[in-house]
């Protein structure tokens, strides 16, 4: 009976780790999703071919490829329509370097997922890809009542239309406007007159490193005169000593 008992539970035991084993896999086997390529997601709106252009010119549709696999946090891109591109001034996106491009490419994405319903919660201003999103630079405004959404770049206002696509972790919105950012198109601050301070600041660099060097090797040269100085009169008192005692 007691061996019976034991056999059972054996049984029970190897039956429970095949069955755990048997489970666990076919969840391995149809193997990881394809991983989500905001150029095919965009090629399929099929009106967003300036955009695609400029995603591939700075790399950040790889970039956004790469950190959606990598990322739990998901992304969200705002995507100005081809007649969004087109009725900006003429020459304006041929007048910015590669460095521009990839900062007004960058200032279309949210590094976060960013549902519809999420719309009301943000809080101003959003932070994209282009950083740095204080007056000058590139702060992007969401105000949102009912179901209008737009979005304000200090330069431009535009209207969030359509998701175009999500999928709970990327969303892509489509825009009606570039958002072009102040960094990049707006009034820059008045340059600050130079205070005293930086004056000064800017004659020590300007100078030469000498300056600075001399104050720190002066007084590692004087504790070193100073050093020597104390051994010498220490020599002196036992010469002295030494005189004095055989004399
Ligand atoms: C993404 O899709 C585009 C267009 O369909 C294709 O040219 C590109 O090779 C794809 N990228 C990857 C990483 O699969
Ligand atoms: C996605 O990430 C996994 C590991 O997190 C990596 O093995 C894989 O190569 C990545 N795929 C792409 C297309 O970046
Ligand atoms: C959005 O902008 C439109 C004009 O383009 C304006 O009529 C509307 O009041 C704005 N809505 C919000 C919530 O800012
Ligand atoms: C954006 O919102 C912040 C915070 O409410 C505000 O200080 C800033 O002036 C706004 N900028 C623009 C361009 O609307
Ligand atoms: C954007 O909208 C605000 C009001 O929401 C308005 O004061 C501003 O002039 C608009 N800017 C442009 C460039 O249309
Ligand atoms: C001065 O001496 C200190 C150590 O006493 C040393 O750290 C420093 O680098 C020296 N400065 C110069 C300019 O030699």
């Amino acid at each position: 009976m007691t061996f019976n008992f034991q056999f059972f539970l054996l049984i029970t035991l190897l039956c429970t780790t095949t069955t755990t084993t048997t489970v666990a896999q076919p969840a391995q086997a149809p193997g990881p999703p394809a991983p989500t390529n905001i150029t095919k997601i965009l090629e399929k709106a099929s009106q967003f071919t300036t955009l695609i252009r400029l995603f591939s010119i700075t790399k950040v549709g790889d970039q956004i490829n790469t950190q959606l696999n990598n990322s739990k946090q998901g992304m969200t891109v705002f995507a100005p329509t081809d007649n969004a591109f087109s009725s900006l001034s003429a020459g304006t996106l041929n007048s910015l370097s590669d460095q521009q491009k990839d900062e007004l490419i960058q200032f279309h994405v949210i590094p976060t997922f960013i549902s519809t319903s999420q719309f009301q919660t943000l809080s101003n201003p959003l932070r994209t890809q282009a950083g740095d999103s204080t007056t000058y630079n590139f702060p992007l405004n969401m105000t949102s009542s009912g179901n209008q959404v737009n979005l304000t770049t200090g330069v431009v206002n535009a209207t969030v239309e359509n998701p175009v696509y999500t999928d709970g972790s990327l969303a892509v919105y489509q825009v009606d406007k570039v958002l072009l950012p102040m960094s990049l198109f707006g009034p820059q601050p008045p340059a600050a007159a130079p205070s005293p301070q930086t004056q000064k600041e800017k004659k020590k660099k300007a100078g030469d490193e000498d300056t600075t060097a001399t104050g720190d090797s002066k007084a590692n040269s004087s504790r070193r005169i100073g050093l020597r100085w104390a051994l010498h009169g220490l020599m002196n008192g036992v010469i002295a000593f030494i005189v004095m005692y055989y004399l």
